[in-house]
């Protein structure tokens, strides 16, 4: 398997990503973390932590978002898969307009034109309708749109049961076999 770059932009539920690292690194599959000047701040206010602290706890590989030639966004790195997770209203709309300013949007932005997998996990509410405009482009220019909207039907206990839920719906898409969250087996409802 190659690498997966896993970028924390801005929206809130940093823990979505955080969790989605520290899941990818606990199999040992590689991960370059980027993470925005506004995803540190909610990594801070919602997680209480850093990118440094989630790297060196990980051992995932982290990159500047400012370092536009960073391995991340290079097309001919062995990369599987481009996770923005969560993805701000501000990357998906940079990723709409075809804009890749930063790290985090060049990385997706070459997913694009590569072809790899893109994921975006988007979190507003409610969104306005560029929001979705950009969704359904992207989702047209084959990215993978999973919104941060956790199901009921499992019977969540925890905000970590919900928090497994979304990840486990991203490693399904990452193309990863993992026990995370609980797979629907249809007899539960009689
Ligand atoms: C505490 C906090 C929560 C935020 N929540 C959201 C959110 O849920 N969705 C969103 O699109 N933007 C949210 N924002 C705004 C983004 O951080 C802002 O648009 C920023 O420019 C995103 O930049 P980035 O895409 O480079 O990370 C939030 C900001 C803060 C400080």
């Amino acid at each position: 398997m190659g690498e997966i770059v896993v970028g924390i932009s801005g929206a809130s539920g940093a823990i979505y990503g955080k969790r989605l690292v520290e899941y990818l690194r606990s199999k040992d599959i590689p991960v370059r973390l980027v993470v925005t000047n506004a995803g540190e701040i909610t990594l801070k206010h919602e997680c209480d932590t850093t990118k440094e602290a989630i790297a060196e706890a990980t051992g995932a590989l982290l990159e500047d978002d400012r370092n536009i030639g960073a391995k991340s966004a290079s097309g001919s790195a062995n990369i599987d898969a481009v996770v923005l997770c969560p993805c701000s209203g501000t990357t998906l709309g940079k990723l709409g307009a075809g804009i890749g300013d930063n790290l985090i949007t060049r990385s997706a932005i070459v997913a694009l034109k590569e072809r790899r997998k893109l994921i975006l996990v988007p979190r507003e509410a409610p969104y306005a309708t560029v929001h979705l405009e950009n969704m359904h482009k992207l989702s047209q220019w084959g990215a993978i749109v999973i919104p941060a909207s956790p199901g009921f039907y499992n019977h969540p206990k925890t905000i970590d049961d919900m928090v497994d839920f979304v990840v486990a719906r991203i490693l399904d898409h990452i193309g990863l076999e993992h026990n995370v969250g609980t797979r629907w087996t249809g007899e539960e409802i009689p």
